[in-house]
This record gives C-alpha cells, sequence and structure tokens, in this order.
C-alpha cells in the first residue's frame, strides 16, 4: 500500500539527524549582557523583580566582569544608577558619570569587550523622563543637545558604541553629528530604532530606579497596536546614520524583528527586556517550568524570527547552557 504524503519525521528520527538539519543556532557571540552600575561603594544589590540582576558599585564591577568574560560573552550593554538626580540629568554627561567611570574601568581590565553604552536621561532625572521636561511637557528639540553631550562623554570615555535609548526625535542625526564633531566618526550608533512604550519595562525601572515621576512615556515611546509606525521609525533611523536597528521588547514583538530584518540590511539587534526575564524567572522558581529549556526556546525563536544580536539578562545562564552542550 502506498498513500501520498510527506514524510517530515525522516528528518527527526535522532539527535544527530535533528542537528544537521537545524537551520539556526544560539551562539555566545550573539548576546550582549545588560548592566546595572550604581554610584557609590559596597553596593551588590539585587533587583527584587529581577531575581540575579544586581545593581553593582565600581568596587563590585570586575568581580562580575570576570565572570562575564569567562563565559565568552563578548559585549555588556552599561545603565548608570546616580547617587544625585536633577531637571536636566546632568549624570548622564558628567565627564566623571558612573557610566563614564564603569567604561573606563572595563576597558582598563577588559580592553577588548565592546562596551555599549545606554544613552538616555531618564536614569539622572528627577522627574524619571528620557528628556527636559517644562509645564508637564517631555520637549523634544532642547533634549538633543543633553544626549549628545552624553554620547560624546560616553564615547571619550572609551565606549564602544552608542546606544541612544530616550526616543527624541533626530536623536540619530544630533548624536552622530556631535560624535563625528567631537572625533568619534568611527563610533557607531545602535539605536533604539523601534521602541515601544511596554509594560514589559517595569522591573527595569526598579533595577534604575527610572520609573516616571508623572504620566507615561506614550508621547515618546510607539504604540503597541502599531506595525507601520515601526517601518517609519526605522527608515528615519537609517537614513539619520544609524549602524544598528534595535526592536524594544522582545518576545511580543517577533513579528516586527521579522519586518524590520526583511526591509532593511542594517544588523538588527532585539531587547529581551526586563519583564520577558521576570515572567520566566518567576514561573521557574515555582518550578512551573524548566527554565533552561524555556529560555533557550525564546532565546532561538528571536534567532529565527532575524535577529542578529540578542540583549538578554539570561546571558549568562544561556553562555553556561551552550557550553554544557
Ligand atoms: C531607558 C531604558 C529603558 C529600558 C532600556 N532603556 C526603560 C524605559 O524606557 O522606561 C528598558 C529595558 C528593560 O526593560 O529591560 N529609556
Amino acid at each position: 500500500m502506498s498513500l501520498a504524503f510527506n514524510r517530515h519525521r525522516r528528518l527527526r528520527q535522532s539527535t544527530a539527524m535533528r542537528s544537521m538539519v537545524r537551520e539556526n543556532h544560539l551562539h555566545v557571540e550573539d548576546f550582549v549582557y545588560p548592566l546595572f552600575v550604581a554610584e557609590g561603594e559596597n553596593i551588590r544589590k539585587e533587583i527584587s523583580s529581577m531575581p540575579n540582576v544586581f545593581q553593582l558599585s565600581l568596587d563590585h564591577l570586575l568581580e562580575e566582569m570576570e565572570e562575564v568574560v569567562s563565559l565568552g560573552i563578548k559585549s555588556v550593554l552599561l545603565f548608570g544608577i546616580p547617587l544625585e538626580k536633577d531637571e536636566c540629568g546632568h549624570g548622564a554627561f558628567h565627564d566623571h558619570g558612573i557610566v563614564q567611570e564603569a567604561t573606563r574601568l572595563i576597558k582598563e581590565h577588559y580592553p577588548e569587550l565592546v562596551i555599549i553604552a545606554d544613552t538616555c536621561l531618564c536614569e539622572y532625572t528627577s522627574h524619571g523622563h528620557c528628556g527636559i521636561v517644562e509645564n508637564g511637557k517631555v520637549l523634544n528639540d532642547p533634549s538633543l543637545k543633553l544626549l549628545v553631550d552624553t554620547a560624546v562623554s560616553q564615547a571619550k570615555a572609551g565606549a564602544d558604541i552608542i546606544a541612544p535609548s530616550n526616543m527624541m526625535d533626530g536623536f540619530v542625526t544630533a548624536i552622530r553629528a556631535g560624535l563625528d564633531e567631537a572625533g568619534f566618526e568611527d563610533t557607531p550608533i545602535m539605536s533604539y530604532a523601534v521602541k515601544y512604550s511596554s509594560a514589559f519595562y517595569g522591573p527595569f525601572r526598579d533595577a534604575a530606579e527610572s520609573t516616571p515621576q508623572f504620566g507615561d512615556r506614550k508621547t515618546y515611546q510607539m504604540d503597541p497596536a502599531n506595525r507601520l509606525e515601526a517601518f517609519r521609525e526605522a527608515e528615519s533611523d537609517v537614513a539619520e546614520g544609524a549602524d544598528f536597528l534595535i526592536v524594544k521588547p522582545g518576545m511580543p514583538y517577533l513579528d516586527i524583528v521579522r519586518d524590520v530584518k526583511n526591509h532593511f540590511t542594517l544588523p538588527v539587534v532585539i531587547y529581551n527586556v526586563s519583564g520577558e526575564y521576570s515572567m520566566v524567572k518567576a514561573a521557574a522558581q515555582n518550578g512551573w517550568i524548566d527554565e533552561k529549556s524555556v529560555v533557550m526556546e525564546m532565546l532561538v525563536g528571536m534567532k529565527r524570527a532575524g535577529a542578529d544580536i540578542i540583549i538578554t539578562y539570561h546571558a549568562k545562564d544561556a553562555a553556561k547552557w551552550l557550553k554544557e552542550n
């Protein structure tokens, strides 16, 4: 008897066979590990909503870096937590700001590591917004100057890549011009081109102490219901000279990752954000899911969706698991 159908299971019959036909792979080189560096001393404070993620002062940073580097991770993304905040977020563009100091320290010990500096004001402003505020409004153009100053001071400190996450219009143009003028024409911009206004950033705001003190970020971050707007945002950033395009958050926006991958030729970065991490951790701690399998499935799903680079708090665990296999 011969029935007409395809035998898809032929290629699934053994581990070796499955690995021969596997289309997507995770590599430790895909990962960027975010770090929260805090001004002050002897700080190693776990974020309650992000198990195993810590705010670290400089005196604890090198222990962490040793682990990160020994796992083969090639890049970190730095966020700063200053001791003092003010209206303009001076700590962001101070030459001795916490991200600038952390960058110098890491570069001194690990010159090969790619340091990405998050360029935003919200961790440094008293109101918690990503730009200058006047009469309850987040002003676009006046904020650009401060973001340029931040990017230039980060590049001066040795940052390899500038990653502006503030979602002001024109930030790539402004930062590119500022970097070029300061002699950093070789410093790439990894633009948070497509950044949605997402409830998944909640735990990050605990970690970075950057919750807006009034209102929300909906006048500058994107509406989660929109797809075409992502093309408009990405087109602008490409035209303005971005070198990488970030889509953020990750898991609920894999369709957008695929769109961006299909329509643009720049490397696509996915940001697997704090809330995504916390949900997995909470379920794993309850014994409801198998953490390793779930994390690796999510991460390879991001590659399959078109991401070239994955910013993830799971990076250290995933690097360990890749080594085991
Ligand atoms: C700063 C910034 C945020 C994140 C990265 N950069 C928070 C926000 O926009 O409120 C979120 C990252 C995460 O949730 O892991 N603008």
